[in-house]
């Protein structure tokens, strides 16, 4: 079995990806034309041809301007589904999936309509699939707190499923401590929290992020090497880290693959998972980053296996559902020992 097969096989759950960092340009362009909005790009080759970022602000500006082709619920329930499909075909049991509300209440779509658009794709994918999903609504850092608590309330007729919240955009001067508040009131009603901290930010704000959000888990974190006394904290605390090795590369906070932390992440003991964060932008879904590793990092079986039981550890799911993932991950790998055997 090749690495390819081994991977396309193993039993994953996804927990770092942006709802709207998957419209993969065909959508994007039917999008654009079912709503009449104008681009600047006119074919999938042209929008391709664009998505090349300096850094994650540069990446941002680009992203946030793509969401203006989501109008309708319709609009939501299509790209949802479009990912959801796309990740059941890479083995994905279960995924936990981020969505920026403001930036589509800011330019007046409805809550409601967001919210309908992506609960209906995700009953679907439960109903076709078989595959269960989780919602993260992800507050944008650039924003006041003041904003996210009044967003906050504003999504109460949806709280019964909504898994949690998170923080995400631009890092640099928008440090976790900035959302404190808004982090307690989540926690107090019970919600799950994680945050975007380390990526282009330093460990600094990913000890914030552990300290002060008390987030159950760190979106990115890689920066987090830089402070070997919070690595050890990340570690006893096993606080998992979702890592997003190809939107590294492409947001150029590393040369190349083979110079990506994982590996380190992984040898310091971390419970750290691939997740592909925007997959239409950054060149490869879930998969595709779990490959990118194993030949630029030399990852063996047993590293691809540890990844995907840790996806599973890591994930927001009921204890039956995380003792069926690690059921499927052990029948995977014996079925390939089997075969090698043969
Ligand atoms: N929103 C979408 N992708 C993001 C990323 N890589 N970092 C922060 N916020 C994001
Ligand atoms: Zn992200």
């Amino acid at each position: 079995m090749t690495p390819e097969q081994f991977v396309a096989g193993l039993p994953k759950a996804e927990l770092h990806m942006h709802i709207e960092g998957s419209i993969e340009p065909a959508l994007f362009l039917r999008l654009a034309r079912r709503n009449g909005v104008a681009l600047r790009w006119q074919t999938e080759d042209e929008l391709r041809d664009a998505y090349r970022f300096t850094d994650l602000q540069d990446f941002l500006n680009l992203y946030y301007d793509g969401c203006r082709v989501l109008v309708a619920p319709q609009d939501f329930h299509d790209v949802t589904r479009d990912y959801l499909r796309r990740a059941h075909a890479d083995r994905v049991l279960h995924a936990e999936m981020f969505l920026g509300v403001q930036g589509h209440t800011s330019r007046g779509v409805p809550l409601a309509a967001v919210m309908e658009g992506v609960f209906g794709a995700m009953d679907a994918a439960e109903a076709e699939d078989g595959m269960s999903s989780g919602l993260i609504v992800v507050v944008q850092r650039h924003r006041s707190e003041d904003e996210a608590l009044a967003l906050l309330e504003e999504l109460r007729p949806w709280y019964g499923r909504l898994l949690g919240f998170g923080l995400g955009g631009a890092e640099l001067g928008n440090p976790p401590s900035k959302f404190a508040g808004f982090f307690r009131c989540c926690r107090e009603r019970g919600f799950k929290v994680v945050a975007h901290a380390g990526e282009e930010g330093p460990a600094a704000y990913v000890r914030e992020a552990v300290e002060l959000l008390q987030v159950q888990r760190v979106d990115h974190g890689n920066a987090c090497l830089d402070d070997p006394a919070l690595v050890a904290q990340l570690v006893r605390l096993r606080i998992p880290l979702t890592v997003c090795p190809l939107s590294n590369l492409k947001l150029q906070l590393v040369p190349s693959m083979a110079a990506h932390p994982l590996r380190r992440l992984m040898d310091a003991g971390l419970c750290v998972t691939v997740n592909s964060d925007d997959p239409s932008y950054f060149g490869g879904y879930v998969n595709d980053n779990y490959l990118a590793c194993q030949q630029a990092l030399g990852l063996g079986r047993d590293d691809l296996t540890s990844l995907a039981r840790n996806s599973f550890e890591a994930a927001f799911i009921t204890p039956e559902q995380r003792s069926a993932a690690f059921r499927a991950v052990d029948a995977w790998v014996a079925h390939s020992i089997q075969q090698a055997a043969a």
